[in-house]
This record gives structure tokens, sequence and C-alpha cells, in this order.
């Protein structure tokens, strides 16, 4: 991305001297003679930054500031101040400056404020952007995922939640089964009747059993008065087995009944009960494989899966993580009293880099240590635990052979450290670890203009 930097100077030798040294770090400048005119351009142009001097004819830089602050709040300012003006300086970051440079202009220093407050800038431009997606998805539901893969997922939520359908939710570990079957009750004809959870892999055989179906007085040892079921809980409402792979063959046969006929009787008992209960499972596991294994019954599974809902890893939609970190860095800055808003590039790049074998569950508990360890208000690579920030600075490599000309090599390494760093030669020439004059003379040199 090309910032564009708006300087406004009455004096032309220095508007030229200070766009000449921005351009040369990569930005796109546009000069002001006075404020007026600055103040014209700012209503046709996109500005990122603007360096401003305060004595000017027609309209001051003063009134420049005041304006900025009021109408594009997210612009910074950076004043330019003669000699012994401190004072007004001063007053000028009191009335919303970012910062300001004395003449004559170090042009090392504007290279880095310039630099500085243009990261700012970007930090605060993506944080609202993200905050403003987090509140519109919020009023659709609880699940975060502008992914076209999450996008598919929830069109299918919609369309099936008021149906009858037994639906099966797969997905890998902490994708957000879970969350999905909140979603298809919720979004269901029966919202406000029961939404019953069994959490199939918790329980021993005998008790899944009981627990499933009830028991009557005696039926084994501890059963010391009648239990009722949670399919006779989640009566007119939805059950949500949970890790359905987990059940063993004669539950597996109870739910097909359940399922087929609606009937099933407690563990011990005679009576006939019968209900009208919605069925909604989910399972980590490749049932397909389990019934070549012959451990799940195909029956079963076809009952169960009359609408298949697969939730895709966190890794194949990465485009998610941005919206999912910022509403996890809200909720745990809350939940710590923590001034942390947001998340800075190389730890951005990081979670992008990382390869999410947890999924979201595993990304919510980074951040949440993250927004626990953070010094700053941004969270930084190091507040990141290390098996995500370790791999982050691994950058792109370039493929040299052995034997190649020292020139040939050396060109190389200019050219594509270059397009890693968009094209900015301060950048490059800090990466590199050479002076900016020198990466100047190489870059004519080896005609990588
Ligand atoms: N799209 C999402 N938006 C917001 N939070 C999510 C999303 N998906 C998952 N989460 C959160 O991630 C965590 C794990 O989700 P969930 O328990 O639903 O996963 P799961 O697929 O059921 O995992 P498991 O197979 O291990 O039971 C939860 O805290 C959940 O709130
Ligand atoms: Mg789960």
């Amino acid at each position: 991305m090309t910032f564009n930097v708006l300087i406004v100077d009455d004096e032309k030798n220095i508007r030229a001297g200070l766009g000449r040294a921005l351009e040369l770090d990569g930005y796109r400048t546009l000069l002001a003679a006075d404020g007026q005119e600055a103040l014209d351009i700012m209503r046709e142009e996109e500005v990122d930054l603007v360096i401003a001097d305060l004595k000017m004819p027609r309209v001051s830089g003063e009134e420049v500031l005041r304006r900025v602050v009021d109408q594009y709040p997210t612009v910074p300012v950076i004043i330019l101040t003669g000699h012994g003006t401190i004072e007004t300086a001063v007053q000028a970051m009191r009335d919303g400056a970012y910062d300001f440079l004395t003449k004559p202009v170090s042009l090392d220093r504007l290279s880095l404020l310039a630099k500085r407050a243009l990261s700012t800038r970007e930090l605060v431009l993506q944080h609202r952007q993200l905050q403003h997606e987090l509140d519109s998805q919020r009023q659709a539901s609880a699940i975060i995922g502008k992914s076209s893969e999450m996008q598919r997922v929830m069109e299918v939520v919609r369309q099936v939640a008021p149906t009858k359908a037994s639906v099966l939710i797969t997905g890998e570990s902490g994708v957000g089964k879970e969350l999905i079957a909140d979603a298809i009750h919720r979004l269901s004809d029966r919202p406000d009747k029961p939404h019953v959870k069994v959490h199939c892999a918790a329980l021993s055989e005998a008790l899944l059993e009981s627990e499933l179906f009830g028991h009557e007085k005696g039926a084994f040892t501890g059963a010391i008065g009648r239990k009722r079921g949670r399919f006779e809980l989640a009566n007119s409402g939805t059950i949500f087995l949970d890790e359905i792979g987990e059940i063993n063959q004669s539950v597996q046969i109870k739910i097909l009944r359940v399922l087929q006929e609606k009937q099933f009787e407690r563990v011990g008992g005679e009576e006939t009960l019968t209900v009208d209960v919605r069925i909604v499972s989910a399972t980590n596991r490749d049932l397909r494989a389990e019934i070549e294994a012959g451990t799940f019954r195909e029956d079963l599974f076809y009952r169960l899966n009359v609408v298949n809902i697969h939730v895709p890893p966190l890794r194949e939609r990465k485009e998610d993580i941005p919206l999912l970190t910022a509403s996890f860095i809200k909720e745990f800055a809350r939940e710590n009293g923590k001034p942390v808003e947001g998340i800075d590039a190389r730890a951005r790049a990081a979670l992008h880099k990382y390869h999410w074998p947890g999924n979201i569950r595993e990304l919510r508990n980074s951040i949440e240590s993250a927004v626990v360890m953070a010094k700053n208000t941004f969270i930084t690579l190091e507040d990141l635990p290390p098996s995500i920030s370790r791999g982050a600075d691994e950058g792109d490599t370039i493929k040299i052979s052995v034997g190649s000309r020292l020139e040939d090599a050396e060109r190389e390494v200019i050219r594509s450290t270059l397009a890693a760093c968009n094209g900015n030669k301060t950048r490059t020439a800090e990466v590199l670890g050479i002076g900016r004059k020198t990466l100047h003379r190489k870059i004519s040199e080896y005609g990588l203009e």
C-alpha cells in the first residue's frame, strides 16, 4: 500500500526538499503552498499524513491542524516549526498534533517520524475496520467468520435450522462444532424449547445409556430412584449428541429407534415413551471409516447425517483470523481489565503463518494468554506462545547456486529484499544493514530501478 503524504509549507524549497526525501522512502507526496490549498486537496484525495508549517498566508497551520483533528481524526499531523518557537509546537501537540519537527528539518528524523505516524494510523484504521465488521457480525450471530467457507456453513445452518432434519456436524477439534449446534437450535422453530447437550465421550457405556434414556428404580446397583433421561428432558426441543463416534453398539441401536419410531424405554423399564426431539450430532472422527471397520452402524449414520455440515479447519480459512483475533482481544481485555486494543504487524503475521492444529480453540487460548502477557495497548510477537512466535521471522528464501558470481548473488539479494519491502528503500537499506546512499548506488549499478 502506498501512503499519500501531504506537505504544506509556503516556502517552495522546503516543500520540494521534504517531498523528495519522502518519495525516496516510497511515499506518494502532495504539495500545498498554504493551508487553504491543503484543505482543498484533502477534500479531493485520501491523505494519510499531513506535514504542515505553522505560519502561512490565508489559512494557518494551526487552523489546518484544527480542521484535520475535527474532520479526519485518524490522519496524523506533524507540525514544522522554526527555531525558538517550541511553545507553539507544544501547544500544537496539545491541540492534537502527532509530533513536531524543528527547521532546518533533519531528513532522518522526518523519515523516522513519518514512518511511525503512518504505522500508527494503519493500526488505528485496521482496528476500526475490524470493530465495524465485528459489530455487524455480532448482530447476526455469535459465530464469527467472513471467509467464503464460513459463509457457506452459515448459509446451510440458516437453511436447515427451521426444519426437523437431523444434522451431523463434522470437523476437527476446536473448529466450532458446538457453536454451530447452538446456532441450529437458536434458529430452529423451537428456540424456546429445551436444548439438551450430551457429551458422549465423557460417560462410560453403562452410564451413557441411563443418562440418555433414564432408568427405573432398582434397574442396577445404585439406581435408588427413577431418573428421567436426556431424551425425555429434550422433548419438543433439540438434543445435541457431541462426539457421537464414541457410542457403543447397544446405545447406537436405541438411538436409531428414537430416530425411526421416536420411541424408547428407560433402562430397566417396561413403559414405552414417545418423544418429539430434533437430533443434532457432532464428531471429529471419520464415521465412514468407522462403518468400514464395523464399529459404527451404517443405518444410524444415514439417519443422523440427513444434512451434513462440515466445518473447515482454521488453516483453510485464514482470512477469518483477524476478525476472530479482534473479538477475542476485546473479550479478554475486558475480562482481565487490561487496555489491550489490538495486535502489531509482526504478531499478526505470526498468527497468519501458524498452522493452527487446535483450530479456533487454540487461537482463543493463545489470545487470552497474550492479552494477559501484553505490556502495551498492542499485542506483540513476544506476548504470543512460543509455538506460534517461533516460526514467525523465518522470512522468504531465494535460491542462489553454489559458485554464483558474488555480484549476481548481491544483485539477487537486493532485488528480492526490495520486493519484500514493497520497494521501500529506507526499510530495505535497514534490513540489509547498509546505508541508503550505498543502496541507491547499487540499485542503479544493477539496473534494479
Ligand atoms: N466462528 C467462531 N467464532 C467465534 N468463536 C468461535 C468460533 N468457532 C469456535 N469458536 C470458539 O472456539 C472454541 C471451540 O469451539 P467449539 O467448542 O464449538 O469447537 P468443537 O468443534 O466443538 O471442538 P471439539 O471437537 O474439541 O469439541 C469455543 O470457545 C468457541 O466459542
Ligand atoms: Mg465440541
